[in-house]
């Protein structure tokens, strides 16, 4: 998970949220013209649609309540950009549809890169790519944020996730929600046909083997008032990286509201150590459609022990996530790439990234993407 925060970005929210009522503000930004420089980012190949696709996409304009598109969140930071470029070429590579794929990316609002800088960045490296960029508004979740949880201020686009309801178009009734430390290896489409049964709101791969006590304290155990929310379910742990959310049910059941609500009691009283994860195991530990584990296999950034590096769990793999400390961008630049690191590259469109071109610029210059983008 992302922990920076720039501490002028703090001032600025402090402000903020001192005199902007409390909302989720969310303005939308157009695809970009397209004319812009590579920032950094190669083209990626033009991937079209098979014939046996749905053909009611107009191809002149596509609004993202075109109900043959499969929709994706993700947040698009200048921390994370290498990594969300490489999971949107990922998806489009091995999507039987690609032209179907509508992208709505959530971008925090004091992003070093503007919104308007990250859409001509997209636009440049995906010509033909629907999408939508959503401004984020952190007052929105900046005072909801536990601020005994980390050191360090965290992120608050970790928990842009939650508002997928409200960010997004009323007509979008399911969206795809994916971090953006992972590639996608198999066809988007297959994840979107999930079906969530018995009215389960979301859906992502169980683990019902990990010890669901340590995400949680001793405090919030031994209460029995907060304890009861499992009383009736078996909980599981489920990583919040990859998730299939029926939107309807969400906005119905106020699962924005129900997540805030935990986040409120984090703040008066520890109840958890980590970030965003917590408040989603309340509320739907146990009640999640269990999809199979080849859509997330996570973990691959190591534990935060130095050097370490994971393997594969058995099984097919669809997805590969590289959640944890480590990230494939900087250990592959670093010459010191875990084994797996290797099946990230591919979707790698960084120029700067390989060694050809890396020889020729100081290093300074591969430590951070703001200097491309401001
Ligand atoms: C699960 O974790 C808790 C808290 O860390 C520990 O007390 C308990 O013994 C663990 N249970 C198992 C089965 O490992």
């Amino acid at each position: 998970m992302r922990s920076i925060f720039h501490a002028a970005a703090a001032v600025f929210l402090l402000h903020f949220f001192l005199t902007v009522t409390f909302s989720v503000g969310i303005r939308t930004i157009g695809g970009g013209d397209g004319s812009g420089p590579g920032f950094g980012f190669s083209e990626a190949p033009d991937y079209r649609n098979g014939v046996e696709c749905p053909v009611s996409v107009n191809k002149e304009v596509v609004s993202s309540c075109d109900p043959d598109l499969v929709h994706v969140a993700m947040t698009l930071d200048s921390e994370y950009l290498r990594g969300s470029i490489a999971a949107v070429h990922s998806v489009l590579r091995h999507a039987s549809c690609p032209e179907n794929v509508f992208f709505h990316f959530i971008a925090a609002e004091f992003d070093p890169a503007s919104p308007r800088v990250l859409s001509k960045l997209v636009r440049s490296t995906f010509p033909s790519l629907n999408f939508k960029i959503y401004i984020f508004r952190e007052d929105a979740v900046i005072n909801l944020i536990s601020s005994s949880i980390r050191q360090a201020l965290e992120n608050p686009l970790n928990y842009a996730r939650n508002y997928l309801g409200d960010i997004l178009d009323l007509c979008v009734d399911r969206v795809i929600y994916l971090d953006s430390d992972l590639v996608v290896v198999d066809d988007i489409h297959k994840l979107w046909n999930t079906a969530l049964t018995n009215s389960r709101v979301i859906g992502a791969p169980e683990y019902c083997h990990a010890n669901f006590t340590k995400y949680f304290t001793d405090g919030f155990w031994s209460d029995p008032v907060l304890s009861r929310v499992f009383h009736s379910r078996r909980p599981c742990y489920f990583n919040t990286g990859v998730m299939v959310m029926d939107l309807v049910r969400w906005r119905e059941g106020n699962y924005r509201k129900r997540i805030e609500n935990w986040m409120e009691i984090q703040r008066k009283r520890r109840i958890y150590e980590l970030g965003s994860l917590p408040p989603f195991l309340l509320v739907f530990a146990g009640n999640v459609e269990a999809i199979d584990h080849k859509w997330n296999q996570h973990g691959l950034g190591g534990d935060n022990v130095r050097g370490s590096c994971r393997s594969l769990h058995t099984g097919p793999v669809s997805l590969l996530h590289w959640s944890g400390k480590g990230k494939p961008w900087v250990r592959l630049d670093a010459r010191n790439p875990c084994p797996l690191d290797h099946l990230w590259k591919p979707y790698d469109l960084y120029k700067g990234s390989s060694i050809k071109d890396r020889s020729s610029f100081p290093s300074s210059i591969f430590l951070g993407f703001s200097s491309f983008l401001s």
